[in-house]
């Protein structure tokens, strides 16, 4: 098994390998209004609202927080929850981060589901962004009423794509950790967005 961390930690006393991860049990985003995001998300992207926790003070930390944490069925076991803090100050973003880097994606199942999802989106008065082409899959993009990026994708991919990109994934790391330039080994997934 390759691993970036061979060098810089000891897992000489380790006898297997880690636990491998089942799927995401939760991501959890800060959210400006607990009840506005719980009703976007049920009307723009059909998402259950499965459960909410409310205490007055932080279970991991024990700090005083009042806080409100919903959960919403985000399909297959997945899981997207949000907190609602109302003693803390207004989100902000990283200022060095440009807007299109942080984003949580979710998978839609037909073609048709992206101009379906684009169009309620529109209608609750976001732009969106797309379809956009990345061969493997389709996407379009929009920004939630928290202001955090989502983007909704389809599989468009072919027989053996993703086995073609497996192949060349190391040596494009690689590539990168040395030059900080792109590498063109997968550049074919952007041909015809860019063209
Ligand atoms: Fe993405």
């Amino acid at each position: 098994m390759r691993s970036l961390y061979t060098n810089s930690v000891d897992f000489g006393r380790l006898e297997s390998h880690p636990p491998k991860i089942k799927r995401i049990h939760h991501v959890a985003y800060r959210c400006k209004d607990a009840k506005e995001t719980v009703e976007f998300y049920q009307d723009v992207l059909n998402m259950d609202f499965q459960l909410a926790i409310a205490e007055d003070k932080v279970p991991s930390t024990k700090e005083p927080d009042p806080y409100m944490h919903v959960f919403l069925d985000a399909g297959m076991g997945n899981v997207l929850a949000f907190f609602e803090l109302p003693n803390s100050p207004p989100i902000s973003k990283d200022p060095a981060t440009p807007d299109w880097v942080q984003h949580i994606a979710f998978e839609v199942e037909f073609p048709e589901d992206l101009l379906e999802v684009k169009y309620r989106a529109e209608n609750y008065g976001l732009d969106v962004l797309g379809p956009i082409n990345h061969t493997i899959f389709k996407s379009i993009y929009f920004f939630d009423p928290n202001g955090h990026r989502v983007e909704i994708a389809v599989n468009t991919r072919r027989n053996g794509d993703l086995e073609r990109l497996n192949a060349v994934a190391w040596d494009m790391l690689e590539e990168w950790s040395q030059t900080k330039k792109a590498p063109r080994a997968a550049a074919w997934l952007h041909e015809k967005e860019f063209s």
